[in-house]
């Protein structure tokens, strides 16, 4: 039994753009997102409120929230790695964040500069701060399966950043397969862990194509009821702090074996 109706994020504007080499002028970044959004797509990642030292490709993130924020009939959410960047995306428009830890040490340091456990103090600020002003959280858990350093990375480790991300009150939780190692085979115990203590109907999953494993991967999970999938548009996308991970899986790929399937989507 898989869901009837599956919600996509598409994250190409953020995750699609944060890695590419060339730096994207911002009129072609809002015309992306105007695109996207009248493509049906329900949530669009537009971009981040990150330190531009760290990623460059995302630095006019206020110029960008500026031209879409009055797009409706759109989720528009961005990517906040503390206080800092929440306090600038408000105050750029945005209505929506997203957090992002991680379930491995050493990614969590090269990627935002702090352990795991910092993170998550921080994370507990932006969750508090945006709750004053009724703005929804999405937490994300990256190296849910694999990290560039450490390799394996235990289901237990990320079921205790995803649990800790519910705790503090996010609305959803993206398990990332961030540099795209994961196949059916490591998924199903690592998603079996997480389910035993975040609710199923709160789980999104997000996969990234390294070894053309994402369709597998997301079948698998919707067969274990999850409902909610991240995918970026042509397959765009990495991670910079990710060696070796290529684009996520692509939104038309995913849009195509959902149709397949019967099951239904907002977009086109
Ligand atoms: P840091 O260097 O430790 O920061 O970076 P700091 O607090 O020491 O401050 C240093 C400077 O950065 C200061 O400026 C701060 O004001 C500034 P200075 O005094 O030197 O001029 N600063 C900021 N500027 C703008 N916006 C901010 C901000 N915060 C501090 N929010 C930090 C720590 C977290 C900021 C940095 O490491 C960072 O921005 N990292 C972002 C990395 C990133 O965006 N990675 C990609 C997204 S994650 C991903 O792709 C995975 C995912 O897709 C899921 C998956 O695939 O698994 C989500
Ligand atoms: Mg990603």
């Amino acid at each position: 039994d898989i869901p009837r109706y599956v919600k996509i994020v598409e994250v190409g504007p953020r995750d699609g753009l944060q890695n590419e080499k060339t730096i994207v002028p911002t009129s072609i970044k809002v015309k992306l997102i105007r695109k996207l959004v009248s493509c049906g797509l329900p949530v669009v990642e537009a971009t981040s409120f990150v330190s531009p030292k760290w990623v460059p490709q995302l630095a006019d993130a206020k110029d960008v929230m500026d031209a879409v924020k009055n797009l409706e009939g759109v989720r528009l959410p961005v990517l906040t790695p503390n206080l800092k960047g929440f306090e600038a995306a408000i105050a750029a428009g945005a209505k929506e964040v997203a957090v992002f830890a991680s379930a491995s040490e050493s990614f969590s340091k090269s990627n935002i500069n702090c352990s795991i456990e910092e993170s998550l103090a921080r994370y507990r600020a932006v969750t508090s701060a945006a709750k004053k002003l009724s703005i929804p959280v999405r937490g994300y858990v990256s190296c849910v399966v694999g990290c560039p350093v450490e390799g394996f990375i235990s289901p237990s480790k990320v079921a205790y950043v995803a649990k800790e991300l519910h705790n503090m009150g996010c609305f959803e939780i993206s398990l990332g397969d961030t540099i795209g190692v994961a196949t059916p085979g490591t998924v199903l115990p690592m998603l079996e862990a997480v389910m035993a203590v975040v609710p199923v109907e709160k789980l999104a999953v997000h996969f990234h194509d390294t070894y053309g494993q994402s369709l597998p991967n997301i079948l698998l999970s919707l067969q274990m009821g999850i409902s909610t999938v991240d995918s970026s548009v042509s397959g765009l996308g990495g991670c910079p702090y990710a060696r070796g991970a290529s684009g996520n899986v692509a939104t038309e790929d995913v849009v195509y074996m959902l149709n397949g399937l019967g099951v239904t989507t907002s977009s086109c």
